[in-house]
This record gives structure tokens, sequence and C-alpha cells, in this order.
């Protein structure tokens, strides 16, 4: 499903650009396409002021796009705010209406992905690149200690609020896959989902180093169901996989590894099928019913 259809940027106010957050403008690509961002902002000068600021003298190529930039008709005008917020719908929605995304249906993938790899009992949960705490439903009741790391601040709000009832165990932390703000080998039990790729092998080195020996990495889901970049560099360095299906979105992977596990045991068997070490040997506690046992949604 694309980003665009997570909320109705339609209905939305272009000034609503003014409530995105340091990372996203850190994000916004230089080589934005086509002149809709400059004729916006030449229309809403303090959006684009508010941009440069954010953007701390880096906003020189925002101020060339207005300057070479039309002046325009009022329903052009309209069109072209509508195409740059659709553009960045998913920052939208996480600073307008992060339960928006919380209620797509492609994030009602079964528990069993997660609860199949890994006992979350007794333990220390990491999930990165958080959002709305998708892959922290099914481990947080169960875990020690959760630790949510989250970039945007309105997110990080909302986890708060939303695992409120586990309050005493959960911090929230910015940061990012790339850089978290913990000592090496924190977690017993890492995860992130729908977040994994930019930069691969700086992702998977930061991901390894704030997970104990012993402990696992998941990325669930990690990637789609392609053999891209972000696949090889994980199969490199000896992660398992297998392909589950997304309500709505068709299939994608997760991956797995449990650290000192020697990369050689987990490849090399054919790659639809679950490979590697099996679920219940890749940490200390097999996987069995949680307490209580009540159904997941
Ligand atoms: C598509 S959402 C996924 C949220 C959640 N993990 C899930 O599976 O539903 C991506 C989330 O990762 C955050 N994010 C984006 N880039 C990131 C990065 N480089 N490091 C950590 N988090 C990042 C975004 O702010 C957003 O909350």
């Amino acid at each position: 499903m694309p980003v665009s259809d997570w909320i109705d940027v339609e209905a939305l106010p272009f000034e609503t650009l003014l409530l995105l957050e340091d990372p996203h403008l850190h994000w916004l690509p230089r080589d934005w396409p086509g002149n809709e961002l400059g004729v916006a902002l030449r229309a809403h000068p303090s959006v684009g002021d508010f941009l440069r600021v954010r953007l701390r003298g880096a906003g020189g190529w925002l101020e060339a796009l207005v300057e070479g930039a039309p002046e325009v008709d009022a329903a052009t005008l309209r069109r072209c705010e509508v195409a740059v917020m659709a553009r960045m719908a998913d920052w939208l929605v996480y600073v307008v209406r992060p339960e928006a995304y919380d209620a797509q249906p492609f994030l009602r993938w079964s528990d069993e992905e997660l609860l199949g790899l890994v006992d979350p009992r007794g333990k220390v949960v990491l999930d990165v690149g958080s959002g709305t705490g998708r892959l922290l439903e099914p481990l947080i009741a169960d875990a020690a200690t959760v630790f949510a790391v989250e970039p945007i601040a309105h997110l990080r709000g909302y986890l708060k609020t939303k695992f409120a009832a586990h309050a005493g165990k959960l911090f929230v932390i910015d940061g990012l896959l790339t850089e978290i703000s913990l000592p090496d080998g924190t977690a017993d039990v890492t995860v992130a989902g729908h977040v994994y790729g930019d930069e691969p092998e700086r992702e998977i080195a930061e991901l390894e180093r704030v997970t104990r020996p012993g402990g696992i990495v998941i990325l669930c889901p990690g990637t789609n169901d392609v053999d891209d970049d972000g696949h090889r560099a994980l199969l490199a360095a000896g992660y398992a996989w297998s392909t589950f299906e997304e309500p709505g979105d068709g299939r994608k992977r997760k991956y797995w590894r449990t650290l000192g596990v020697p990369p050689e045991r987990t490849v090399g068997v054919p790659p639809e099928r679950t490979v590697g070490v099996p679920p219940e040997r890749t940490v200390g506690a097999a996987p069995g019913p949680r307490p209580g046992g009540e159904p997941r949604p």
C-alpha cells in the first residue's frame, strides 16, 4: 500500500509541514523532483523559513527552488501542495495522526512471526525504529525491561501513552538504527520492523553491538520479498530468513541471527523455507505459551 494512502493529505493545510521534526528535514531529498515544492514554498514563506531555520544553514537548495518557481493560480498551487504532502505522507501521519498508521491492515501480521522465534519472558527487549510499537505488542507484557528507540518525538509520546500500563519497565529513547544510545550488549532480544535497509552494514553492526552474545536480532519484517542490497548484507552477516504474508501488502521477509552462532550454520539452505538455527535454539528459553495466555488480536 502506498504511504500516500495512510492519511488523506488533501484534508491537510500545507502548514502541516510546520510539525515536521529534525530527522525529517535531515531526510528531505535535496534532489526533490519537479517544481511543486518550490511553488508551494513560494506561496508559504513561513513554511520555507521554518525549514531553512531547522536545516541550520544547509537550506540553500530550498532558496534556489523557491527562486526558480513560477507564480501560479490557486488551483495549481493546491495541486502542488497536495503533491508535496503526498510524497511525505508517512512523515505527516507520524506527526499528525499516529493512530492512523497504527490502524493500517498490513500491521496485523501474525504475532507468531515474533513469538515463534523468541520467548520474551524475563528478557531485555529493544525495539529500534519503534514507530507506534507494533513489534512491542506481543513482547512487552512478558519482557522484564523494554527499550523503544524512535527518532520522532511525537511517536515517542504516542508509545508512552499506548503502553502506559507498562510504564515502569518501558524506556522510550531517541536514536537511529545507526546510533543507539545504549551500551554494548544491552539487549537479550533486539527487534526492528519496516525500517532496516538504508545503510545495511552500519545498521546490522549497531543492532548487533547493543545485543548481548547469545542474544538474538530479529528484523520483522526486514525487507520486501526481493534480493536487494539489504538482503545480501544480511545473508553475508549470517542471518537466517523466511517469508510471511503482510495482510494486503504481500509477502515480506523476516531475518534473525543469534549472536555467537557461526554464520555458516545459518545459511546455505533453500531460501523460501525457514532456514538456519531452529527458532527454539535461538534464545535461552524455549518459546512457550505466554503466562496468562490471553489471545492476541
Ligand atoms: C514504517 S515505520 C515502522 C514502525 C514499526 N517498527 C512497525 O513495524 O510498524 C518506521 C519507523 O522508523 C523510524 N525511522 C525511520 N528511519 C529510522 C532510522 N534510520 N533509525 C531508526 N528509526 C527510524 C520512523 O520514524 C518510523 O517510526
